[in-house]
């Protein structure tokens, strides 16, 4: 049972580049974290397989590759402490998907939502309506297969995962008990860890979390900014008229969103009421400033050592990319020995 087994994490990103403050507290941080757990394997991957799902730019992809690993290693990941490699140097992924694909189901599949999301359409859309059928890649409807074949190639008992991937991971766990079902108890089912934080929300509208897909950039901070760019885009968060600071999710979500992001890099780790409390008179831009201060100390040191690490370290991120992919290779590998011959490969 998982409760013998060594714990094994894995988690995966996309490559989008430079990730902002929401995916930092809601993932990256939780990364780094991780690597002061002892007897915890930690497998992490720039999922670049996943990102051609919908369509990408074959050197701005590779491009954002290279600066997604150097922005995950400027938070403070260890590549001698945790895997860190990108998914298709492992094609070990691709081949447990097709074969966890021969015991999926396609119902399941067309019943979750993330591939209406990224098409826009309704979430009453059915796969058997004409105009989806034709707009719909397999690869989209199939992606939940390849993310079950990230977590379980690895054999991870533990995977972070953002409210908004529960969903996957239950499908994942579907996978393996089809898997089982058909050729034995060989593949290990994972569970979630959730991040402890709730999610950051978009500075310009903070009713919406903050997100890459934002067009505006003021919405959002990115993990690199300078303080003086951090500085502007919190000046510039909406708020609003009410005086003094309160924290109010559903009447006040600016103010609150400000006082959560406070709280996060709160050395005395208080929580966004008790912060609320502590400056209810404190003047709004006043305010502002304290919670630019804290975001530029807590993001301290990543942005100087990501622009190092892409300017004068090239060598360096190759020899992380290569080492990276030949130890994923051999985790990887003592799983697809088993399923081969469990599946009479
Ligand atoms: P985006 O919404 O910018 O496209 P992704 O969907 O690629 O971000 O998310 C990558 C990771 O970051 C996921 O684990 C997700 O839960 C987390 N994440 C993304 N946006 C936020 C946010 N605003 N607050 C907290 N966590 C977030
Ligand atoms: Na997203």
């Amino acid at each position: 049972s998982n409760a013998l087994r060594p714990r094994v994490v894995f988690s995966g990103i996309q490559p989008t580049g430079v990730p902002h403050l929401g995916n930092y507290v809601g993932a990256l941080r939780q990364w780094v974290q991780l690597q002061q757990q002892p007897d915890t394997r930690l497998i992490y991957s720039i999922v670049d397989l996943h990102a051609i799902t919908t369509p990408q730019a074959p050197e701005k992809l590779k491009r954002l590759k290279r600066e997604t690993l150097a922005a995950i290693l400027a938070i403070g990941i260890d590549p001698d402490r945790s895997i860190l490699f990108h998914q298709s140097s492992v094609p070990a992924h691709s081949e447990l998907m097709w074969i966890l694909a021969c015991t999926a189901s396609v119902g399941y599949l067309s019943r979750m939502t993330q591939w209406k999301q990224k098409l826009n359409l309704s979430p009453t859309s059915r796969l058997e309506d004409r105009p989806v059928g034709s707009r719909l890649k397999l690869g989209l409807l199939s992606y939940p297969v390849l993310q079950a074949a990230d977590v379980l190639v690895h054999r991870a008992t533990h995977v972070p995962v953002g409210h908004d991937q529960q969903q996957h991971l239950e499908f994942a766990r579907e996978c393996a008990t089809n898997f089982n079902h058909a050729y034995g108890p060989h593949l290990v089912h994972p569970e979630t860890i959730t991040p402890p934080v709730h999610r950051i929300m978009s500075l310009t509208d903070p009713t919406s979390k903050m997100s890459k897909s934002h067009k505006n950039d003021r919405s959002r901070i990115l993990i690199t900014d300078t303080p003086d760019e951090i500085r502007a885009k919190v000046a510039s968060a909406l708020t609003d008229s009410l005086p003094g600071i309160s924290y109010d999710l559903a009447t006040r979500p600016g103010v609150s969103n400000l006082l959560d992001i406070l709280s996060i890099f709160d050395a005395q780790q208080r929580s966004p009421a008790q912060l609320a409390q502590a400056h209810a008179e404190t003047h709004p831009r006043q305010f502002k400033a304290m919670v630019s201060d804290a975001i530029i100390q807590g993001l301290h040191g990543i942005r100087s050592r990501y622009v190092e690490l892409l300017d004068t370290e090239s060598a360096y991120l190759d020899h992380v990319e290569a080492d990276g992919a030949q130890k994923a290779r051999q985790s990887a590998e003592e799983t697809m020995q088993l399923v081969r011959m469990a599946v009479g490969l």
